[in-house]
Order: structure tokens, then sequence, then C-alpha cells
């Protein structure tokens, strides 16, 4: 399904932690969003020289509203872009495309899931937790950040009546540590079989190695560094091995963001590995 590019009315804005939360009218999107696309925002204003969209994975959608449909995510301040972004009131326009990408795959049958967020992370797995719940599955919540400040949707989670477990680096919410320190017997305790996780890529790795370690699946919202957005210009690939066992220079834009945690060379992510079909003779860092 090809993306829409609309002018985009800035309808809310709040705080959310470290976080900041935008509601955005963009009639045409909210109803093909599933759990998982994401959209792809200019930034800086009609003089701007930042030339790039930034990518942001939608949190939740309302196909109904004084102003039409409307798309909400989580922005947390990164540099020029998500800066000049957080500065927008009601009101403001904004130049937006989606939805993009692949969304997540959900089971067929009604088992137990685990959703691992790691801090801004968190946001596209609450409208995934309402596909699964409304497909009988068992949804538990794994949310982790550095620190309390930089976690988002504990509540939501308690909200939609799911077990939450919270983990920080610094001990100042949940368990002392990484998400991955929790998971192992979560997945055991729960008798899961699917995994699904978006977060910062070292997160992603060790939730596929804990999937693959179980007998569970993964899922993966990858975030690698995207330029167009829509498949043209190559910026945002990694190496993924496909179902004839070949590794290809994926385009995350268009074949992700979300992947098996199997299919990645999380190792390799960043390179391009010599078996790669196509490389070159030599691995090209
Ligand atoms: C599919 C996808 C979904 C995303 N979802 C969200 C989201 O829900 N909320 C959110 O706040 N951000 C999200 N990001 C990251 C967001 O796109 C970047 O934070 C943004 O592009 C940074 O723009 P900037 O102009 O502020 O910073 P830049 O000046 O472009 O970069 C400043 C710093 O941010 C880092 N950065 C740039 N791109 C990324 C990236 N993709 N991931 C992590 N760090 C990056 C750079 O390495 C640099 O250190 C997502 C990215 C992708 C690809
Ligand atoms: S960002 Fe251009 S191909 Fe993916």
């Amino acid at each position: 399904m090809s993306p829409t590019q609309v002018r985009g009315k800035v309808v809310a804005t709040r705080r959310v932690g470290a976080y900041h939360h935008l509601t955005i009218a963009a009639p045409g999107i909210p109803e093909r969003t599933r759990p998982g696309n994401f959209v792809a925002l200019a930034v800086g204003g009609p003089q701007t020289s930042m030339l790039l969209r930034r990518a942001f994975s939608i949190y939740r959608v309302s196909e109904q509203g004084p102003t039409g449909g409307t798309v909400e995510i989580v922005v947390g301040v990164h540099g020029k872009g998500t800066e000049w972004l957080v500065g927008c009131r009601p009101g403001d326009v904004v130049d937006v495309v989606g939805p993009l990408g692949k969304p997540f795959a959900l089971p067929q049958e009604p088992v137990s899931c685990v959703l691992v967020g790691g801090g801004y992370g968190s946001a596209p797995l609450f409208m995934l937790a309402e596909g699964l719940l409304a497909r009988g599955c068992r949804v538990q919540f794994v949310l982790g950040a550095a620190t309390e400040a930089r976690l988002f949707g504990a509540l939501d989670a308690k909200r939609m009546g799911c077990p939450v477990t919270v983990t920080t680096e610094d001990g100042s919410a949940g368990v002392r540590g990484r998400v991955t320190d929790v998971l192992p017997e979560l997945v055991r305790r729960t008798s899961s079989e699917v995994l699904y996780a978006c977060g910062p890529m070292g997160m992603l790795r060790a939730v596929s190695d804990v999937a693959t370690a179980e007998g569970a699946h993964s899922q993966c919202a990858v975030e690698e560094a995207m330029a167009c957005g829509i498949g043209v210009c190559m910026t945002c690939v990694l190496p993924v091995i496909g179902a004839d066992g070949v590794t290809r220079m994926s385009r995350s834009c268009v074949d992700g963001p979300v992947f098996r945690g199997t299919q990645v060379r999380w190792s390799e992510v960043g390179t391009v590995p010599a078996d790669t079909l196509g490389a070159p003779k030599v691995g090209v860092r």
C-alpha cells in the first residue's frame, strides 16, 4: 500500500518524562496504519536546510476527531530536527508521509507474548498489544530505560491490564539492570512463544538471542538511520538472511523496520559482510 503525504496540523503536545508526545491531524494515514508502521516528518520549516525527513514510530492513531484522523508520536530530542519538532505548538503545520514500513506480524494462534520496549521504543508496542489481545493472546510487557524519566508507557501497559516488568539501569524504577536480565525467566514462566521488541540495536540483538535460547520467535523493529524512508536511497540497509539462506542488504524502511530476530546479522550491522549477495570480495566497513 503506498504511503500518503499530508500537511498535518499539530493538535496537541505534552511532556512525558524525558519525551514529548505529539498529536498530529494527518487525514488518510490513521485508517491504514498497522502496529509497527512509522511516519517520516519534514522538520525545520519551509526555509530549512534540513532536507531529510525524520522517522518516528506511530504510537497511536485515531480515525475520528474534530480535525480529521490523528497520528500520535513520542519524540526524544537527539539533534536539530527533533529539537524543532518538539518546539511545534498546536496549530503549526508539519508535513507527514505515512504509514511507512512493514508492520509486526501477528501470530495465527492465541499464544503468550512478551513485548519489550527500550526508552521511547515502547511507543509502537501498545497498538500491537491491542491487536494481540483482540486475537486472544496473553501479553506481558518488559519496559526498560537508563533512568525512570526515560521509561515510556508503563501506565499504558497497566491500563490495558497487562502485567508489566520495569527495569532501569540506575535502579531509579523497577529492577536495576537491563530488560534482558529479567527476560529469560519471564519467558520460561509464562511459556511465551513470541517476543516483540523495539528499542536500541544492542537491546534488539540481546532480545533476539534470548528468544533463540528459549525456543521462541522474535520480531524486532530496528531503528537504522534513514534518509528517504521509501526505499530509494539505500541509507537504511542492514544485512538480513533471506528464506533461501542468502544474506542481502535489506532496506529497513521498506523491508522493515520489523524483522524476524533470526534474520538480522546483528554483529555485522553497519558493515557489508563478505558473503552478502553482490558484496565486493572483501567486507566493507
Ligand atoms: C523506523 C524509525 C522509528 C523511529 N522512531 C522514533 C520515535 O518513536 N521517537 C524518537 O524520538 N525517535 C525515533 N526514531 C529516531 C529519530 O528518527 C531520530 O531521533 C531523528 O532522526 C534524529 O533527528 P535529529 O535531527 O534530531 O538529529 P540528527 O542531527 O539527525 O542526529 C542527532 C543524533 O541523533 C542520532 N540519530 C539519528 N538518527 C537516529 C536514529 N534513527 N536512531 C537513534 N539515533 C539517531 C544521531 O546519531 C546523532 O547522534 C526513529 C527512527 C527510525 C528509523
Ligand atoms: S531510507 Fe532510503 S532506502 Fe531506506
